[in-house]
């Protein structure tokens, strides 16, 4: 197992009333070529999930270990994505994917060249010295994907990333996704409210339940791969969607 949470429990100190429980206790093991989705009521402490993972939050009880150890900060292997593309305004896109090279110290010209090297696949090609204030939504979010992909992680943690997008906008690119993820077979933890994504992308998809957010399913999405759009009108996917659904509605216990 690449990514195991072992009893995590996190709550939030309040300076005038007591903490304020946001997640767990939860346990769960994801392997190392797992596309797991996580979903679950709004306020349920999924992002306090993915950043107690990233190693940007500790947890008040339980850890988590990466390969077997715990993760107690940022790890070179383990790249976020947010919901907003969080790109530098006054940076070109090129500049933009580059950053994290930049920031462990990279020379120009090579932190340009693998930059450069990832514009088409992420489709921006023709955007390499655009601006973040002339890129579309999907676009700045196919940029802030660059900015994770050029780390090469290991594991992708992805917090709501086409969350702001229209439906269509974000089905071209959580199809995008997986054939950007094809070739290593990458550890992926994403975030999303939209159970057909969930379905469409995932090999398991965790259901939360409402806050405090404790796992209330853990369901296997045995459908074939490579996942087309078609899929979404296929009985089994529908099948699989109910299931979801009905998990993310189950009563608090
Ligand atoms: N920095 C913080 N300080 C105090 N409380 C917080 C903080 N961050 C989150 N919370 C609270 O913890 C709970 C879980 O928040 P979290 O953001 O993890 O939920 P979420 O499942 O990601 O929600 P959403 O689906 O709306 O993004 C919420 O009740 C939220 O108000
Ligand atoms: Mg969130």
């Amino acid at each position: 197992m690449t990514i195991r949470l072992h009893a995590l429990q996190h709550s939030y100190s309040a300076v005038d009333s007591a903490p304020l429980p946001a997640l767990g206790p939860i346990s769960l093991e994801i392997a190392a070529d797992e596309f797991i989705c996580l979903v679950g009521p709004s306020g349920c402490g999924k992002s306090t999930l993915v950043r107690i993972v990233a190693g940007l939050l500790a947890p008040s009880a339980g850890h988590v270990t990466y390969m077997g150890a715990p993760i107690t900060a940022p790890l070179d292997d383990i790249a976020i994505m947010f919901q907003a593309a969080n790109l530098l305004p006054w940076r070109t896109v090129l500049d933009n994917i580059a950053l994290p090279l930049e920031l462990a110290g990279m020379p120009l010209p090579k932190r340009h060249q693998i930059a450069r090297d990832l514009l088409p696949q992420l489709g921006l090609q023709q955007f390499e010295r655009a601006y973040p204030t002339e890129l579309s939504g999907g676009m700045a979010q196919r940029a802030a994907l660059g900015r994770v992909i050029v780390q090469a992680p290991q594991v992708w943690l992805l917090d709501e990333p086409f969350g702001a997008l229209d439906a269509l906008t974000r089905e071209k690119l959580s199809l995008e996704l997986l054939r950007l993820r094809a070739r290593s077979r990458q550890t992926i933890l994403m975030v999303t409210h939209d159970i057909a994504e969930a379905v469409l992308l995932a090999d398991r998809v965790i259901v939360l339940s409402q806050r405090p957010g404790k796992l209330v399913a853990d369901i296997a999405i045995d459908l074939p791969r490579p996942r087309q759009p078609d899929l979404l009108y296929n009985s089994d996917f529908l099948r699989l969607a109910k299931r979801v659904r009905a998990a993310i509605e189950l009563p608090a216990q």
